[in-house]
């Protein structure tokens, strides 16, 4: 989704924030902005595009001056043109702004905005926010009365900064991330830490309905009230500087093969968050697991942990539709709720719902800084370091990790986990991956892949269509294997790629007999097994393991597959396109 930067300080600031904007890449976006103030003057320059890209063309990084702000937009109101790109300055030119969310009442406030003779450039909902600033300024002659006025009239959830033409940065926060650095030589404020994170690990992380000024003299912070706020300053983690690629050709890669380590330090959490989520579960009216995408397909596993060796009964809820279904929580009930950044909307909307019925939140996230661990009363980190690449790895298999231990701890240890066993065999699979780089070449000119598993095989088939959906843009589906019958057969032809799922364990016979039925169609069979068998056009072989702990490994050669299918057909496999990392707007 979009991101948003502003510096001030005492170096140019163009440099710094096309860099803080490139480290925020992963995020997502489809065009980049920057404005900065010079010569009692606020210059806008902005393109659809990469940052590298509207970088070469427009030369953001050598406007002049040391302050000014950034952004990189994900569209949701208005085309992709360079006009709708961030920053918008106001009709008169004396504020512009940066803004990541959505305002919900920009159409009325615009009229509202027309009819006193303020103009418009763009689409967006956003550039509502420098006019209403620019409003409220020419009313009020005032900064901080403009921007509470400003927010007290914005509806929607948002973050933005916006710089004034004194040179004043301001900034505003609902809902949406917005975060200080404090450096020796200026202030950064941004939507994620890695904005700044090369120049400061100084933050304040600020609330909800709060905003911040900025300028030559020092920063103040106030509430939507207007009222002063003090807040402390905290380090953030070392390990969120270490978003380099190394060795590797894309963080994607990167993190695939990170996995035998994350796995290992999400296993190693805190125990007492563990132990408290444990409790909480047992002694929960009823429990339910939600989350979007790839963390709800975490949620799907741990519906088959929690009934198998807990005998506990969960409802997974994909977080999107929990509002179709407002009275599904009750008071006394526990909703885990499973997010990477723990900013996705959805996510955030659902745990809304839970709240507001009684329930309360366990979360499992991976930014505990995030507005999702600021919701729940017990949070447990993946600990796996920050995730670049849009589409998710390492964060899945931690999630995995976390979930396999609270049922275990529920369990008693009944589960059999062994996480050294499971790195050893992601290592193994790791180490030689020149049959799955093969059988990628073939997905070159494929339109349609099935993927197929059985029981708690089946998750792992949707979170292995979902790669490759994301990373190929290959049509990709997930099936149940005893569905096959029920429909999905008539698609199959010589044409249709089937991927068997199918580890040695009580789905082996059922799924190898849909194997032979694919087979039998015509379509090419992939069979990713401990088990070789002649049902297999291609073999894709994985360890053997306690049978309970095969998603962990079975993912593993999916998330290749689709990571060098991404590289044949040219695509970008960490910014997969129309994707971005932290899905902020509902
Ligand atoms: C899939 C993917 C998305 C996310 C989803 C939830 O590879 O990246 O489907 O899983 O947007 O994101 P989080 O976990 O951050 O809430």
């Amino acid at each position: 989704m979009c991101s948003i930067i502003g510096y001030l300080g005492i170096n140019p600031a163009a440099p710094i924030i096309v860099k803080g904007l490139k480290r925020m890449e992963y995020r997502g976006y489809d065009s980049v902005g920057v404005a900065t103030f010079s010569d009692n003057q606020i210059v806008v320059r902005k393109g659809v595009g990469k940052v590298i890209e509207v970088n070469n063309q427009a030369k953001l990084d050598q406007l002049a001056g040391n302050i000014g702000i950034g952004h990189t937009r994900w569209a949701t109101h208005g085309m992709v043109t360079d006009v709708n790109a961030h920053p918008h300055p106001s009709s008169a030119g004396e504020v512009a702004i940066v803004h990541n969310g959505i305002i919900d009442n920009y159409d009325e406030l615009k009229k509202n905005l027309q009819q006193k003779g303020y103009t418009f450039k763009s689409q967006t909902d956003s550039e509502v926010i420098a006019n209403l600033l620019q409003y409220h300024h020419d009313k009020t002659k005032d900064k901080k009365k403009s921007i509470l006025e400003t927010v007290n009239h914005l509806k929607g959830n948002y973050a933005f900064v916006a710089v004034f033409e004194d040179g004043t940065l301001a900034a505003a926060r609902m809902h949406e991330p917005l975060i200080l650095g404090i450096g020796k030589d200026g202030y950064f404020i941004s939507s994620d830490v890695l904005g700044f994170v090369e120049h400061t690990d100084e933050v304040i992380y600020l609330d909800n309905k709060e905003f911040v000024m900025i300028d030559s003299r020092g920063i103040k912070i106030f509430d939507f009230d207007g009222n002063p706020i003090q807040h402390q300053i905290t380090k953030v983690s070392k390990e969120f500087a270490d978003v380099y690629k190394g060795e590797f050709a894309h963080f994607t890669l990167k993190e695939i093969s990170e996995q035998p380590k994350t796995i290992a330090n999400a296993a190693n959490n805190t125990k007492l968050e563990l132990d408290l989520a444990a409790d909480f579960v047992k002694h929960a009216r009823s429990l339910y697991i939600t989350g979007s995408g790839t963390s709800y397909n975490a949620a799907l596993i741990a519906k088959f942990l929690f009934s198998r060796f807990a005998k506990i009964k969960v409802e997974p809820v994909i977080s999107s539709e929990v509002q179709f279904s407002p009275d599904m929580f009750e008071p006394q009930s526990i909703l885990i709720a499973i997010s990477q950044s723990g900013e996705s909307a959805d996510v955030l909307e659902a745990v809304k719902f839970a709240k507001n019925a009684g329930s309360k939140i366990i979360s499992i996230v991976n930014i505990m800084t995030s507005s999702l661990v600021q919701q729940s009363a017990i949070s447990i980190g993946l600990n796996c370091g920050p995730e670049i690449g849009v589409a998710a790895t390492k964060s899945f298999t931690s999630q995995l990790a976390v979930l396999y231990k609270i049922v275990d701890k529920i369990c008693g240890g009944c589960i059999g986990l062994e996480f050294d066993n499971i790195s050893e065999s992601i290592k193994k699979i790791l180490s030689d991956d020149s049959k799955i780089q093969e059988i990628a070449k073939k997905f070159k000119d494929v339109s349609d892949i099935y993927v197929l598993g059985r029981g708690i095989h089946y998750p792992i088939a949707s979170e292995a269509s979902l790669k490759l959906k994301e990373l190929t843009y290959i049509h990709a589906e997930g099936l149940p294997g005893g569905e096959l019958k029920h429909g999905p057969l008539a698609l199959m032809d010589s044409n249709s790629y089937v991927i068997i799922i199918n580890p040695n364990d009580s789905t082996y016979n059922d799924t190898l007999t849909s194997a032979r039925e694919i087979k039998a169609r015509g379509a090419k069979v992939i069979g990713i097994s401990d088990k070789p068998s002649d049902a297999y056009d291609f073999w894709i072989e994985i360890p053997a393991i306690n049978e309970a702990l095969y998603p962990f490994i079975e993912i593993v050669p999916i998330q290749l597959l689709a990571y060098y299918a991404a590289l044949e057909k040219d695509a970008d496999p960490d910014y997969p396109r129309n994707l971005a990392k932290s899905v902020t707007v509902k």
